[in-house]
């Protein structure tokens, strides 16, 4: 069953870059609601934690480095059918790749630097923002 939640991050380059405001601009008026937010800056062990699912790859130890640079807001974001809905808002990983007027293709820079996480699942998404929230954080649960 789709819980019509997904979780997102806006990395250290666009949070850097000063394009946070913009980027949740576009996410609210693609119809997302805002269901927790924090800024917050991931330790390298803790951004490990968080993509111990890419640990195998050769991308990984920059990944969580990169990761740690510097502030990230994170935040949970619901609407009907959100994280199918919020990748294509996102586009595709690599910026090069990404469809116009999608979030990577404006603000991002590189496939890592690239400027926002979305959700791939449902599952994933539950286990994203809780690894960010507590339930007392979120709001209409
Ligand atoms: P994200 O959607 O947060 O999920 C995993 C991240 O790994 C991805 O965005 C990119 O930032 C990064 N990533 C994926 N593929 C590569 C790659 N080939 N080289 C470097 N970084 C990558």
């Amino acid at each position: 069953m789709s819980t019509n939640r997904t979780f997102t991050m806006i990395k250290p380059d666009a949070f850097g870059a000063g394009n946070a405001g913009a980027i949740l601009k576009m996410i609210e008026e693609a119809g997302f609601k805002l269901v927790a937010m924090k800024i917050t800056q991931l330790s390298g062990e803790a951004a490990g934690k968080f993509y111990a699912v890419h640990q195998a790859r050769p991308f990984y130890k920059d990944l969580c480095a990169y990761m740690s640079s510097g502030p990230i807001i994170a935040a949970i974001l619901e609407k009907e059918n959100a994280v199918a809905d919020f990748r294509k808002l996102i586009g595709a990983t690599n910026p090069a790749d990404a469809a116009e007027g999608t979030i990577r293709k404006l603000y991002a820079t590189s496939i890592e630097a690239n400027a926002v996480h979305g959700s791939d699942s449902d599952e994933n998404a539950a286990i994203e923002g809780s690894f960010f929230f507590s339930e007392m954080e979120k709001v209409g649960v």
